[in-house]
């Protein structure tokens, strides 16, 4: 057995972990003891027991294989018995969340920095998830992010680095390393959910779609269940190769970012469906030939549908959605009698409700979806969900959607980025929002009047633990809704998030334009908060 290496450190800048864990520029990671201190930070606080067994994977973007390399060293020095590591470094997130649930381990390191960009000048990230397969709660990252405030040494052992292109066993110090096929576990598993014979029918018979990978972890996952497994012709999946810089793109899959795809699909040679995910496979995109979905709405539709799918038939429990995504899906958990939880932003929130069986499927506006099959948020998982629905209704995405607005009101819907923001003029601007909350109520602004508004606080129902400072809310007693949050992911500068929600009753206006449904809104936000004054910017960066 290799000796065990202790290395002097300090601490590091002790920027607190986001909602995703520890997102930097790659050349943040790079320097000296950076990592390490993060990851020995981990292993300090969970403190494995000997022989414990740990996944790590990543989304395969730059620095993806130095820091696993380096991982596989440090956990044989602090006594786990074995790694289990995706081939060539990969795994997506919900895969990843799949494998550690499946091997029993004790946790995972996932590299991943999402849908931010990749290569040097980018962005990298590591997060610890737990034995459940999500990402660890506000208790251990708290404790994480204590630990690397004072942490003054991380072990590792000797040893050469393994061959990660290789499946099979090697030995690290006295740790067994096994590299496995980061898809075939995965890949199992949304077979047993889904009808794969009822969508092999659809796509044997003219059924049609592109699922674009946008050269990050998906690719891998979809050729082998869209174009393996479910008959789709070759070419299905495009960009489905992983690069360490996603060729230069934002791995995310919205509007602005999967432009080709958004264009194809109104376009007269659209397929049936398009879909993408993002640069760990977490998010995901849906677009119906000439229709798109929001991510609010693709929620509502899949809770309302997923009864269709095998492994829920019988079995919604609940629904649970962050706060600020639509109440599109409050509406169908109300007319089905399940409870609707409302959660802060982040996934961590959703998992307590998930082990505890309480909600069954979760959804963010951010393009997030999943189900209690894993603890993270799946992409393909979605597109094959929305694939059984259409398979076994035999409609298409737009005639779903106009039928779900028919019988539920349509929630129109925006989210307005103001990305890079000076920190001191953002938080002055959540501050000012803070000191008006109790004069909001009962003022106009142009048709709307306020009838709520408050600083999102979250009492989780299985715990207890309470998770304040989540949001500002503006309720308006029409119906709609203006919300305030800064972002906790970025990597420069503050990113101000302001998302926008009017609703339309069945037999309103079901097809009007989102831009025009939201305008008083978003006046109001501006009148509220001085957007203007406290960002200097005239309009968002990005709207999704
Ligand atoms: C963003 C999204 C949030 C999501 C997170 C991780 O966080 O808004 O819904 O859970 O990315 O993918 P934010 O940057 O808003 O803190
Ligand atoms: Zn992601």
């Amino acid at each position: 057995m290799s000796q065990i290496v202790t290395v002097p450190t300090q601490p590091f800048d002790g920027q607190a972990p986001g909602t995703s864990g520890l997102r930097k520029k790659v050349r943040v990671f790079q320097q000296p003891n950076y990592s390490e201190n993060f990851i020995q930070a981990v292993f300090d606080v969970v403190s494995p027991e000997p022989g414990a067994v740990l996944v790590i994977g990543g989304d395969g973007r730059f620095h993806n294989r130095t820091v696993i390399q380096q991982a596989i060293r440090m956990a044989a020095a602090n006594g786990y018995g074995r790694v289990l590591v995706g081939k060539g470094g990969i795994l997506s997130t919900p895969a990843a969340s799949h494998v550690i649930r499946k091997y029993r381990a004790n946790g995972g390191l996932v590299l991943s920095a999402s849908h931010n960009p990749g290569g040097p000048d980018e962005d990298f990230g590591i997060k610890y998830n737990i034995a459940n397969g999500g990402p660890a709660p506000e208790g251990v990252t708290g404790a994480i992010h204590a630990r690397t405030l004072e942490i003054d040494r991380w072990l590792t052992v000797e040893a050469d680095d393994i061959d990660l292109d290789a499946i099979g066993n090697a030995r690290v110090g006295g740790m067994t390393v096994s590299v496995i096929d980061p898809v075939a576990d995965y890949a199992d598993l949304m077979e047993d959910l889904f009808d794969f014979s009822a969508i092999r029918k659809i796509a044997a018979s003219g059924f049609t779609m592109r699922f674009d990978a946008m050269s990050a972890v998906t690719g891998p996952y979809a050729i082998e269940i869209l174009e393996n497994r479910l008959g789709f012709a070759p070419g299905t999946v495009v960009n489905g190769i992983p690069l360490e810089d996603f060729g230069g793109h934002h791995p995310d899959p919205n509007l602005i970012h999967a432009k080709d795809l958004y264009d194809l699909m109104m376009s007269p040679d659209a397929p049936d469906l398009g879909a993408a995910s993002d640069g760990d496979g977490d998010r995901n995109l849906i677009i119906g030939r000439g229709r798109f979905i929001t991510p609010s709405d693709s929620l509502a539709m899949l809770a309302a549908n997923i009864e269709i799918a095998p492994a829920y038939r019988g079995r919604l429990a609940g629904i649970a959605r962050s706060m600020p995504t639509s109440a599109a899906a409050d509406r169908v958990a109300e007319a089905l009698g399940v409870p609707c939880f409302e959660t802060p932003t982040g996934w961590k929130f959703f998992g307590n409700l998930l082990d505890a069986g309480m909600a069954t499927i979760c959804g963010e506006e951010s393009a997030g979806t999943g189900s209690d099959h894993v603890r993270e948020k799946d992409g393909l998982w979605a597109v094959l969900l929305w694939l059984n629905i259409l398979a076994v209704r035999g409609i298409s995405v737009d005639e779903l959607a106009r039928e779900h607005w028919a019988r539920y009101g349509r929630n129109y819907y925006a989210r307005h980025d103001y990305e890079g923001i000076e920190t001191a003029g953002a938080n002055a601007l959540m501050d000012g929002l803070k000191a008006q909350l109790a004069v909001l109520p009962g003022k106009r602004f142009g048709p709307l009047t306020v009838s709520m508004a408050d600083s999102f606080s979250y009492t989780d129902p299985v715990d207890g633990s309470v998770s304040a400072n989540q949001g500002i809310r503006v309720l308006f007693e029409d119906g709609s809704r203006v919300v305030f949050r800064l972002s906790g992911t970025g990597t420069q500068g503050a990113t101000l998030r302001v998302y926008l929600e009017s609703y339309v009753a069945p037999f309103g206006h079901l097809d009007a334009e989102t831009t025009a449904m939201l305008q008083p809104q978003v006046a109001a936000a501006e009148d509220i908060a001085g957007i203007a004054r406290h960002t200097g910017r005239t309009g968002p960066d990005v709207i999704t």
